[in-house]
C-alpha cells in the first residue's frame, strides 16, 4: 500500500481524483493540501472538505498558498464552473480545516514518514515550492514525486503553456530544480485518457457517486481536449493512477525547465529528451483500457463498502 500526499485545487478533475485516492486500496491517503488555482484558495479548500465529508475519509486538509509566489493569479473557473465542481453540489463540509500552512503539512507528513510518502501535485506547484524553500530535506524525504503539469507538445492556458504551470511557472521552476526526479503526466499523455460517451455510461451507472458527482462534473466540464466531441481528459486523474499502476504508462527520462521569462513562452516546459542529466521521468503513452477499469474499479469500493 502506498502513502501519498496530494496537493490539488480542485477542480472537477481533481474532485475525480481525490475520488479515486481515496477509493483505491493500494493507496493509503495522509493528507490532503490545497492551493488557489481552479478557483481561488478558499473554494479549492471547500471543494476538498466537502469531498473528504462525501466520502467518509479521515484525512487532514491543511490550506496553502491563495497566490503565486511571483505572477497574479490565473484561474480556470470558465472550464471549472465558478464553485470549481461544474454541476456536481455537494453539502456544505462542518468539520475542520487543519490549522497549518499546506506547506508546513507537506513537510510534517514527509518528516514523520522519511521515504514513505509520496507527494501527488495536481495543481500550481506553490506549495510544493514552498515546502522545498522551508525545508529542502522534504525532497529527500517523499518517497517520489509525482505532478500533473507541463507538455513536451502544446499548452492549453497558452499555446505553449499548460495551466497548472502557467498558473505558477516560478513554483514550478523551482520544483524541477530541486534535486528530485520528477515524474511530469503532461498533457502528451493526459489528452490520450478521455471520459468520452462509453467511459461516462459506465460511471453513470455507479449508484449515487455516478449520478451526484461523478456525471455532473464530468458533463460541464469542456477544456481544450474536448473539442474534438471524444470527452474531455481526465489530467489529474493519471497522476494518482502513476502511483499505484505505474506500468499503465510507457515513459522516457528527460530534463525539463521552465521558461520563466519569455513573452509568448512564459510557463512552457521545455523538455530535452536526450538530456546530459535528467531530472524528470515524463510519461508519453497509456493503456486506456487498464486505466479505466482501475478507474471503476476504484469508484465501485465507494458504494460498495
Ligand atoms: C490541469 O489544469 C487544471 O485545470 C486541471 O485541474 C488540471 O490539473 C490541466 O491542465
Ligand atoms: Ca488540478
Amino acid at each position: 500500500i502506498r502513502k501519498v500526499l496530494l496537493d490539488c485545487d480542485p477542480g472537477i478533475d481533481d474532485a475525480l481524483a481525490i475520488a479515486l485516492a481515496i477509493g483505491d486500496p493500494a493507496i493509503d491517503l495522509r493528507a490532503i493540501t490545497t492551493v488557489g488555482g481552479n478557483v481561488g484558495l478558499q473554494l479549492t479548500t471547500e471543494n476538498a472538505l466537502r469531498l473528504r465529508e462525501y466520502f467518509n475519509a479521515d484525512v487532514p486538509i491543511s490550506a496553502g498558498s491563495a497566490a503565486p509566489l511571483i505572477r497574479n493569479v490565473e484561474d480556470a473557473s470558465h472550464v471549472h464552473g465558478v464553485g470549481g465542481l461544474g454541476g456536481a453540489v455537494l453539502p456544505a463540509s462542518t468539520l475542520p480545516v487543519d490549522p497549518r500552512h499546506a506547506a508546513q503539512l507537506i513537510i510534517d507528513t514527509l518528516r514523520n514518514a522519511p521515504g514513505e510518502v509520496h507527494v501527488v501535485a495536481i495543481g500550481p506547484l506553490t506549495n510544493i515550492a514552498l515546502a522545498i524553500r522551508l525545508e529542502p530535506r522534504v525532497v529527500e524525504w517523499a518517497a517520489s514525486f509525482v505532478m500533473m503539469g507541463g507538455s513536451f507538445t502544446r499548452g492549453n492556458a497558452t499555446p505553449a503553456a499548460e495551466f497548472n504551470v502557467f498558473a505558477d511557472p516560478e513554483a514550478a521552476r523551482i520544483v524541477f530544480g530541486a534535486g528530485w526526479q520528477v515524474t511530469m503526466i503532461g498533457l502528451d499523455v493526459t489528452h490520450q485518457a478521455r471520459a468520452n460517451s462509453d467511459v461516462i455510461a459506465r460511471l453513470a451507472a455507479m449508484g449515487d457517486l455516478g449520478t451526484e458527482l461523478v456525471v455532473p462534473a464530468l458533463t460541464f466540464y469542456e477544456d481544450a481536449a474536448s473539442a474534438d466531441g471524444q470527452g474531455p481528459a481526465v489530467h489529474d486523474l493519471c497522476a494518482v493512477a502513476y502511483i499505484s499502476h505505474p506500468e499503465f504508462f510507457t515513459a522516457v527520462p528527460a530534463a525539463v525547465d521552465v521558461e520563466t521569462s519569455g513573452r509568448l513562452s512564459y510557463g512552457m516546459t521545455v523538455v530535452d529528451f536526450d538530456p546530459p542529466l535528467p531530472n524528470a521521468n515524463v510519461p508519453t503513452g497509456i493503456d486506456k483500457p487498464a486505466f479505466w477499469d482501475y478507474v471503476v474499479a476504484s469508484y465501485a469500493t465507494h458504494f460498495t463498502a
